[in-house]
C-alpha cells in the first residue's frame, strides 16, 4: 500500500509546515519552559484551516478527510507536540463526536464555531479512579426533568480552562455499568462548572492539562449528546479516532528529532571529522528512519481506514502503539547522537524526549491499545 498524496494535500501539508516554521518553531521551547498555553495560537491555525479540517463545509470546517488532519497534527508536533495536542483533542475529542452522535441542532449549534477555531473544545472522561477503567464514572447526571444535575469531577483534561465547549461522560445509572455511563456537551460558564489546579507535568508542558469540578451543574435535557447509557461507546468510538491523532503527535515528534539529529551530525566535529562519517551515527540515523517510516505508513494506514468508514479501532491502536513507542525511542536517540549538548535546554530534543513520553499514556496506554489489538483477534 503507497500513500501518494494528492495536489491538495500537498498543498495543506506545505502551507501548515511554513506557518510551522514560521510562527510555532520559535516559541516551542519558550511554551515549554514557562509551560504557557499558546493562545494566539489558535486563531492563526483557525486562519489556516486547521481547527475544522475533518469537518463539513456545511458546519464550517474545511471538509477534507482525517488522512489530511493527520498531516496537520504531525507537521504541527515536528515542532511543538503541545500544540499537536491541542489541535488533536479539539478535533477528535470534541468536534468529530458531536458530528458523529450531535443531533442536527447541536451539530448545527457547536460546530460552526468550534470548526472556525473561534471556540476551543476538549474531553472529558478521565477521573481519579476512572483512568484506564474508563467504566468506573464516580461523576454522576441525575434526570430532573427538564434538566440533568451533574455532579462530579474530570482529571488530566487536554485544554482544560482555555476550551469553551466539553464532550463529558457521567453515570445517569449507576446500577447499569458501562451502561449506564451517558454523554453531555457543556459549555463554560455553566453554573457550577469550574476548573480546579493546572497540572504541571513532565513534557508537552505547553497544553493546558486541567482538572474539571462539577457541582450542581444544570446541564439542558437538549445537551445530551446521543442516547441516555451509550456514552461509554460514544467514549470508546471518540478514542479511537482520538488515538490516529495522537499517532500522528508521536510521528511528528519523531520526524522532528531525527531532523534535527541529521542536521547536527554534519555540524558536530569530534576527532577531526563531523560525528556523520562515523558509521555509528550512519546505522542510528538509518534505523530511526526505518522506525518512522514503518510508524508513518501505520498512522496514514489508521487515518485511511477512518476515511472509508467502518471500524477502525485495531488500526487506530496498532498507529498509536507502534507511533508512540518509536517516537520515545527515536528521541532518545537522537538525544544520544547530541550527547552532553542534547542533555542541555539548548536543543530541542531533551523537550521532544519528553514530549513523547505522553503518547505511551493518554488516550489509552500501550497496555490497552495492546488490549485492543487483541481483542480484535478475537483473543479476550
Ligand atoms: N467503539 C464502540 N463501542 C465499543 C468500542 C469501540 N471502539 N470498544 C468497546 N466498545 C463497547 C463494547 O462493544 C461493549 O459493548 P457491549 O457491552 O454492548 O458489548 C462495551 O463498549 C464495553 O466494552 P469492553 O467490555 O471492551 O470494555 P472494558 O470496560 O473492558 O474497557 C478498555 C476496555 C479498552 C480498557 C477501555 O476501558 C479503554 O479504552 N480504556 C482506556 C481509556 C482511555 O483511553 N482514556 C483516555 C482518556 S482521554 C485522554 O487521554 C486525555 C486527553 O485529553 C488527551
Amino acid at each position: 500500500m503507497e500513500f501518494k498524496l494528492n495536489d491538495e494535500q500537498e498543498l495543506l501539508r506545505d502551507t501548515i509546515r511554513e506557518f510551522t516554521e514560521n510562527e510555532i518553531a520559535p516559541i516551542a521551547a519558550e511554551l515549554d519552559e514557562q509551560e504557557r498555553f499558546p493562545e494566539e495560537l489558535i486563531p492563526m491555525l483557525a486562519d489556516i484551516g486547521v481547527m475544522g479540517i475533518p469537518i463539513p463545509e456545511e458546519y464550517g470546517g474545511v471538509g477534507m478527510g482525517n488522512l489530511d488532519y493527520v498531516l496537520a497534527v504531525e507537521e504541527i508536533s515536528k515542532a511543538c507536540a503541545s500544540t499537536g495536542v491541542t489541535v488533536s483533542a479539539h478535533t477528535s475529542l470534541c468536534c468529530w463526536p458531536i458530528l458523529a452522535f450531535g443531533t442536527e441542532e447541536q451539530k448545527q449549534k457547536y460546530l460552526p464555531e468550534l470548526a472556525t477555531g473561534q471556540k476551543l473544545g476538549a474531553f472529558g472522561l478521565t477521573e481519579p479512579n476512572a483512568g484506564t477503567d474508563a467504566a468506573m464514572q464516580a461523576s454522576t447526571a441525575e434526570d430532573k426533568g427538564d434538566h440533568y444535575l451533574l455532579n462530579g469531577s474530570k482529571i488530566f483534561i487536554t485544554n482544560g480552562s482555555y476550551a469553551d465547549v466539553y464532550v463529558i461522560f457521567a453515570m445517569t445509572d449507576k446500577s447499569a455499568g458501562n451502561k449506564g455511563i451517558s454523554a453531555f456537551i457543556l459549555e463554560k460558564g455553566m453554573e457550577g462548572f469550574t476548573f480546579g489546579s493546572k497540572e504541571r507535568k513532565m513534557g508537552i508542558r505547553g497544553s493546558a492539562t486541567y482538572e474539571l469540578v462539577f457541582d450542581n451543574v444544570k446541564v439542558p435535557k437538549e445537551n445530551l449528546l446521543g442516547e441516555v447509557g451509550k456514552g461509554f461507546k460514544i467514549a470508546m468510538a471518540t478514542l479511537d479516532g482520538g488515538r490516529i491523532g495522537i499517532a500522528a503527535q508521536a510521528l511528528g515528534i519523531a520526524q522532528g528529532a531525527l531532523d534535527a539529529a541529521a542536521a547536527y551530525v554534519k555540524e558536530r566535529i569530534q576527532f577531526g571529522r563531523p560525528i556523520s562519517a562515523f558509521q555509528n551515527t550512519q546505522f542510528t540515523l538509518a534505523d530511526m528512519r526505518t522506525q518512522v517510516e514503518a510508524a508513518r505508513l501505520l498512522v496514514y494506514r489508521a487515518a485511511s481506514k477512518k476515511d472509508e468508514g467502518g471500524k477502525y479501532s485495531a488500526e487506530a491502536a496498532m498507529a498509536k502503539l507502534f507511533a508512540s513507542e518509536v517516537a520515545r525511542d527515536v528521541t532518545c536517540k537522537a538525544v544520544q547522537l547530541f550527547g552532553g549538548y542534547g542533555y542541555t535546554r539548548e536543543y530541542p530534543v531533551e523537550r521532544m524526549m519528553r514530549d513523547a513520553k505522553i503518547t505511551e499514556i493518554y488516550e489509552g496506554t500501550s497496555e490497552v491499545q495492546r488490549m485492543v489489538i487483541a481483542a480484535d483477534m478475537g483473543i479476550k
